[in-house]
């Protein structure tokens, strides 16, 4: 029986905020104990749109794994490690590459999105068309079951989706595969080959995915069987051939509401976030600073919270009963903002505060920084070499 694995990978783009946090960093903290869990840093896909400054990718790419390791991941839990310090990444996606149609990547949605987006930039390069593929290559190698994703990222799992699909198809019908499914079959006792072949016939006649569900089941249950013998199976029953590569399901992360300082989303591009190293002074004075209800320029006038970003804040920050009495004194002009704002800095301090130390420990100590990184790199190799090794073979390359 194996576990579904977890994967996921981030860019480093820069110091990580509360809406990291709050959208997608929780999340991931939550799986880690629920799922064995892989996440990476993309510095490969940084460099698809960053390729004309590389410079920072690399500092980056460590504070990023701080940044991390400060909001809660666990790397006794999960395994951290970097894209380019897994070189068999790029050797999936050069194997890929050859059966790929140009005009699947063309029509992955964020293709033109991106460019018209970064209008500023040339994105007509071999890398930037090759995202979506270097994507499918990170999730295929270590046959993960489940990519928590943002909305955005959704066209990209399809994608590997269609992928892996086309990839068994054509490669999965290794030399005697019908002897080794008949050989496989035979390991089965009388009863489980009896269900499994009714499964097989269900879903060949009439396209059932729920036989195929229920067929899988049974196979990841027998444990008299190998993993080959268990893929072969897989792909009798589904009529693909050997399952070489796994079809990938995503995890929607939903997205973060998390407001910024202005009330707009909290994004760096906007300029309005709070970052997860930030100092209590800074986190003071931004809040301090924030705008308030546009039509309360005076501390006399009464207010309305739904005018105000502030209150968008107390939302994730303050409970129910703080709320309905600051709402009140706004109301009422019978408090003033700096006052109405303490509790969301005192909220945010709170929050903030353990992830402060705990970055502070890893910056304080970089070489175990780099040894939490360094093992997880090993671990994810072992994964991604088992999963190269069956793809080389079948793409006629196991030179022996
Ligand atoms: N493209 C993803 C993003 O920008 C990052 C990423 C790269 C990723 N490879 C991945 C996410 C594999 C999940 C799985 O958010
Ligand atoms: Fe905003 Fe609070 Fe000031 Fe009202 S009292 S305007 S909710 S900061």
């Amino acid at each position: 029986m194996f576990a579904e694995r977890v994967l996921s990978g981030m860019r480093p783009t820069g110091a990580l905020h509360l809406g990291h946090y709050h959208g997608v960093l929780k999340n991931w903290v939550k799986l880690q104990g629920e799922y064995p869990c892989l996440f990476f840093v993309a510095d490969w896909h940084a460099l698809t749109t960053n390729y004309d400054n590389p410079q920072g990718i690399e500092q980056a790419s460590w504070d990023m794994v701080v940044d991390w390791l400060a909001a809660g991941v666990d790397p006794e839990q999960a395994t951290i490690f970097i894209q380019s310090k897994v070189p068999e990444h790029a050797e999936l996606h050069l194997l890929m590459s050859m059966m790929t149609p140009l005009g699947w990547l063309e029509r992955v949605p964020t293709y033109k999105d991106q460019q018209e987006k970064l209008a500023g930039k040339d994105l007509t390069t071999y890398g930037f068309l090759g995202y979506p593929l270097l994507m499918s290559a990170d999730i295929l190698i270590y046959r993960a079951d489940k990519v928590p994703v943002g909305e955005d990222q959704i066209p990209h799992v399809e994608f590997t989706r269609e992928l892996a699909r086309r990839f068994n198809h054509m490669y999965g019908r290794e030399p005697g595969f019908a002897e080794k499914v008949e050989a496989a079959l035979a390991r089965l006792n009388s009863k489980n080959r009896r269900s499994f072949n009714d499964l097989r016939k269900r879903f060949q006649e009439s396209g059932d995915k729920e036989a195929v569900a229920r067929g899988k089941a049974l196979l990841a249950e027998n444990e008299a069987l190998t993993h080959d013998e268990r893929e072969r199976l897989a792909g009798h029953l589904e009529g693909t051939g050997k399952m070489i590569l796994v079809e990938p399901g995503y995890l929607l992360t939903p997205e973060s509401k998390m407001p910024g300082l202005d009330g707009q989303k909290m994004s760096k591009s906007y300029h309005n976030t709070i970052t997860l190293r930030e100092t209590p002074e800074e986190v003071t004075r931004k809040v301090r600073t924030m705008p308030t209800d546009p039509q309360r320029a005076r501390r006399t006038d009464p207010g309305d919270p739904a005018r105000c970003p502030v209150w968008q804040l107390h939302q994730v920050y303050t409970d129910e009963t703080t709320r309905t009495a600051l709402g009140e004194g706004c109301r009422t002009a019978g408090i003033g903002c700096l006052e109405c704002k303490q509790p969301v800095i005192d909220g945010i301090l709170r929050e903030l505060a353990p992830m402060r130390e705990r970055a502070q420990a890893y910056t304080d100590d970089p070489a175990r920084l780099r040894a939490i990184v360094e093992a997880g790199c090993d671990k994810a190799r072992a994964l991604a070499q088992d999963t190269m090794r069956d793809v080389r073979s079948a793409m006629g390359l196991n030179y022996r």
